[in-house]
């Protein structure tokens, strides 16, 4: 039965673990495929924040089994740092599985991110430095170290003496740090093993024999479509497929079963890092924005930069995943404002585009054409039904819905797990 794909249609923090949480009880499976902790989702229950990077939104859905994927890298002191969290508050976290074919963060990948970005100086990406670009770097260069390695000692340690080899000589030759000893970094692997093993589980033949069973499987995408490594604004991106494409290569779930892509829009926009980024906004209503939907990152806790909602951004997240469905986040968020402007197509040098342009020089310089819309002044964080929306908050859903071209179905409009207004079944109808 279903098998559902959940991303981002922006540059992250659309609240995508908000609306994961949201789909709770009627979700037998969440399932990771991408990214690690670079990811930070903030789900508020009954008034409790959470504050997730590792592990799947699923966990906090006493009847959800979280699931992650063979396409996650994986910091081991932060997944068992955020396992005892949410285990001290009451959550149980026992259900967990993780990949045998995941990739694990080691300590020099972590080490590697942050002098490389240093040593970028004014070309850096403006990373989260948790080790994501290099370890995936290491995953294609075939040097990597997976999670099935830790409970062979001999093959670890070949595996990180081989990487160190290389590794040592790029720290202490072109970075000036200290080389990394193999008996540190397999000491600390290996120190996680006894406790991981128990959750470890050929995660693809689960989620295969739970989809023949009919049960409800979400895959959750960490990052969005604009930071996709392949369909992203390269090369500021994050180094992993976080479109609907990397869904199946991250979970072993085949295209053929999937059903439904929903994408989370947020009602504006909001990038953390470097890149370009068309309605960005460096004056008041910028900081209104970051202020108002208080705007700084989970992870790195950095302020992000806030600007109009894109629609052209928006038609080639619906292009590029296949989107059915689209949670448009943070509607209220708008409230209070005279005019509230729609990107709805660049100009580049004179000539407009309606579609993201194909080279990223023309990105650079579009300057966004702007639609402006009525504005609204009614509170809408206790609207349930649409019609329950001030006639220009639906105005401004239902354009905004038109220019992305797939149905709008749920709106947020406040953090908490009940804030939303529903339009149609995210699983199905
Ligand atoms: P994610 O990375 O996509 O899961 O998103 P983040 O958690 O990083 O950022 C989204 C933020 O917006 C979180 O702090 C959420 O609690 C909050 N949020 C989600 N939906 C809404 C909404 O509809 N209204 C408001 N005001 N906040 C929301
Ligand atoms: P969620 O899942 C927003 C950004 C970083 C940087 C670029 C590359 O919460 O939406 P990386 O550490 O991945 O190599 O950094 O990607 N980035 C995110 N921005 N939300 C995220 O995740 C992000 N994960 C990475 O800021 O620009
Ligand atoms: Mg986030």
């Amino acid at each position: 039965m279903p098998a559902i794909v959940l991303v981002g249609a922006q540059w992250g923090d659309e609240g995508k673990g908000k609306a994961t949480d949201l789909m709770g009880s009627d979700v037998d499976y969440v399932v990771k495929f991408n990214g690690g902790n670079n990811a930070g989702h903030t789900i508020v229950i009954d008034g409790e924040k959470y504050a997730l990077h590792l592990l799947p939104s699923g966990i906090l859905t006493p009847t959800c089994t979280p699931v992650i994927g063979n396409g996650v890298v994986i910091d081991l002191a932060v997944l068992f740092e955020e396992i005892d969290g949410l285990e001290a508050r009451g959550v149980d976290t026992s259900r967990l599985l993780v990949s045998a074919n995941a990739h694990i963060i080691a300590p020099y990948n972590r080490v590697l991110d942050k002098v490389t970005e240093r040593f970028l100086g004014s070309r850096k990406i403006g990373t989260t430095g948790r080790g994501i670009g290099p370890t995936y770097a290491d995953k294609m260069s075939r040097t990597g170290i997976r999670v099935q390695d830790l409970f062979d000692e001999k093959i670890l340690r070949q595996k990180v003496e081989a990487a160190l080899e290389f590794k040592n000589q790029v720290l202490a030759k072109i970075y000036n740090r200290r080389a990394i000893e193999v008996d540190e970094v397999v000491e600390e692997l290996l120190g996680y093993a006894a406790r991981l093993r128990p959750m470890v589980a050929d995660t693809s033949l689960v989620l295969e024999q739970a989809l023949n069973e009919g049960r409800t499987v979400l895959m959750e995408a960490g990052q969005a479509t604009l930071l996709d490594v392949d369909h992203g604004t390269y090369p500021f991106v994050t180094s992993s497929n976080a479109t609907s494409g990397g869904a199946c290569t991250g979970s072993g779930i085949p295209p053929t079963r999937i059903d439904r892509v929903i994408a989370i829009l947020k009602a504006y926009s909001t990038r953390v890092g470097e890149g370009p980024f068309p309605t960005e906004l460096h004056d008041d209503m910028g900081e209104f924005l970051r202020k108002t939907g208080a705007e700084y990152g989970t992870t790195t806790g950095r302020p992000r930069r806030c600007g109009w909602v894109d629609t052209v951004v928006g038609r080639y997240a619906t292009r590029i995943n296949g989107v059915t469905d689209f949670v448009i986040t943070k509607l209220d968020v708008l409230t209070g404002l005279d005019k509230v402007p729609v990107c709805v197509a660049y100009d580049v040098d004179g000539v407009r585009h309606d579609e993201m342009p194909v080279n990223q020089t023309d990105f650079h310089h579009a300057v966004p054409v702007y639609e402006e819309l009525d504005g609204w002044w009614e509170d809408i964080s206790s609207c349930r039904t649409f019609e329950e929306l001030p006639v220009n908050a639906q105005r401004y859903v239902l354009r905004v819905e038109e220019l992305v071209g797939a149905r709008v179905s749920a709106i947020g409009v406040g953090p908490g797990r009940d804030q939303i207004v529903s339009r149609h079944s995210l699983l199905g109808d």
